[in-house]
């Protein structure tokens, strides 16, 4: 949990002095800010491992995978011309976009072709049986 992290960090590193006041202030709006929202979008047992589709998470369109039964999420859009990466073919953790064959792991984003072409790629959780991304 970043929150407790950044107060224990900020205790360890500062004095009981008005200086330490602001950092655990900081620390703690810093850690609210950057906690991620998971949405639900799937069952586990939606996607067999190798496979993948498109979900919506509050508007986005997300690529969701099963890579080995360990779910991975990317943008959806190809950073070519905006293909439907969700709709590519999986091989091993590299999912290759339909429209023209660009190539990207699904667990980073990044083009093992082109490592400067990276699309996001968001967290994911399961819990029981619920499949979660967060993409903020
Ligand atoms: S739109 Fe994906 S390779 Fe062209």
């Amino acid at each position: 949990m970043p929150i407790f992290l950044n107060i224990k960090l900020a205790v360890m590193q500062s004095r009981p002095t008005k200086t330490f006041k602001y950092s655990a202030v900081i620390a703690v709006f810093w850690g609210a800010a950057v906690m991620p929202n998971f949405t639900r979008v799937a069952n586990v047992s939606d996607l067999n491992p190798g496979e993948n589709k498109v979900v919506n998470v509050n508007g986005t369109e997300v690529a969701l995978f099963n890579v080995e039964g360990e779910f991975f999420a990317i943008s959806n859009t190809c950073l070519h011309r905006g293909g439907p990466l969700g709709e590519g073919m999986l091989d091993g953790d590299v999912v290759t976009c339909p429209w023209h064959g660009w190539k990207f792991n699904v667990k980073t984003g990044v083009s093992p072709v082109m490592p400067t072409a990276k699309v996001p790629a968001y967290q994911v959780k399961v819990e029981g049986n619920d499949v979660m991304v967060a993409v903020d």
